[in-house]
């Protein structure tokens, strides 16, 4: 019988310890055999965002336990792995360095390939670990760092077709829930104090709403909370706030994705039409559930990983290696880590309110 390939992911980008073990099923199916996350939460929570050097500290203490739990968990031994896929970029650089230094120097040792995945590539591939997904698809990142409607027609082949021109999507959460007085990482908080808001009590700006194709802008709604904020007195005003805030978000993706849909029509030739949200926001129900009535309409497949693929995890990091030892895709060691690493190199770069779209 042939040998499953077996590889070993690792993620360090941002504020989050991450290793895991994936393989194949007899029919090519990815099967994740072990996904341990390490989260930083508590160390940044008193400064109300991540510190880097804290970040980069606290992944140097946990890089080798968290990798020998990953290759425990997955009832694997060690040398079995085929090759090691270590993030290296986008993010912060001295987090970067940690995880892409060990699974380079566990690469070198096990005497095995090395693969240098970017980021926003294992997000992009992430529904794939649960769900049968072939290119070209439609994709939307939504991330605490990007905000962005892709047009995947392949492994390391994007074509942008609209994004954020300031904040991301999962920053612009974070921000309303630090003004509301949520404890920091509030993004996924909102959510649930929306719960008991009335949606339409407060109405705020959708910026580039009417113009800009499906280019986003979130800069000007945090304007407006913040104006709110210092006007409202009650828990009920903050949990209408919070409502507000996420149905005036649910209602620009909704407007934005039918121009992004149009876009994706004319630039494939499609016999399905397939759209998949991934990132972090993607595990927000209130936009998951606007999103698949979307498709339905549309005609359009949804696809979503699953909750514990959305934020940052090393199964989709071992998800793009597959897929790249698959086509011998190595990397060399000297390969550096990269703070900045667009999926499309070629679209233009897009920042600032003086934009004219
Ligand atoms: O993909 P991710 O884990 O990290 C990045 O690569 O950025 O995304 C984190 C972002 C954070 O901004 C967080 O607030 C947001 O995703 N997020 C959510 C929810 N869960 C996570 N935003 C809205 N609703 C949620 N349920
Ligand atoms: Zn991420």
């Amino acid at each position: 019988m042939r040998k499953k390939t077996l590889i070993l992911g690792i993620e360090s980008s941002c504020d989050e310890t991450a290793a895991s073990v994936i393989t194949e099923d007899e029919r090519g199916i990815p099967l994740v055999l072990s996904n341990v996350i390490s989260s930083q939460i508590d160390i940044h929570k008193e400064f109300g965002g991540v510190v880097p050097e804290l970040a980069a500290r606290a992944h140097m203490e946990k890089i080798d336990l968290i990798v020998q739990k990953a290759i425990k968990d997955s009832g694997k031994k060690i040398h079995e792995i085929d090759a090691v896929a270590s993030t290296a970029g986008p993010g912060l650089i001295v987090c970067l360095s940690v995880g892409l230094s060990f699974g380079k120097a566990l690469a070198s040792t096990l005497k095995k390939p090395f693969i240098a995945v970017n980021h926003l590539e294992g997000h992009a591939l992430s529904p794939k670990l649960n769900s049968e997904l072939t290119y070209p698809y439609l994709l939307l990142l939504i991330s605490g760092g990007h905000t962005q409607f892709l047009n995947v027609q392949g492994l390391e082949k994007y074509k942008r077709l609209g994004t954020t021109i300031d904040d991301a999507l999962g920053e612009a959460f974070d921000k309303t829930a630090k003004l509301l007085g949520v404890e920091f990482p509030g993004g996924p908080k909102i959510e649930v104090l929306a719960e008991k808001g009335n949606p339409e009590k407060f109405h705020l700006p959708k910026p580039i709403y009417s113009r800009g194709g499906c280019n986003l802008s979130f800069a000007g709604l945090k304007t407006a909370i913040l104006k709110i904020t210092k006007k409202i007195k009650t828990d009920q005003e903050r949990f209408d706030l919070a409502a507000s805030f996420q149905n005036t978000v649910v209602k620009i993706l909704h407007k934005k994705t039918k121009i992004a849909f149009r876009e994706f029509e004319k630039q494939n030739k499609l016999k399905n039409k397939v759209f998949v949200v991934a990132g972090g926001v993607a595990a927000n129900k209130n936009i998951r559930s606007m999103l698949i009535n979307l498709c339905y309409k549309e005609n359009y497949q949804t696809i979503f990983p699953k909750i514990e693929f959305c934020g940052d995890n090393a199964a989709m990091i071992a998800m793009v290696g597959l897929e790249k030892f698959k086509l011998k895709k190595f990397n060399n060691l000297d390969f550096p880590a990269k703070p900045r690493w667009p999926l499309d190199s070629d679209a233009a770069f897009l920042k600032g309110s003086g934009l004219k779209l």
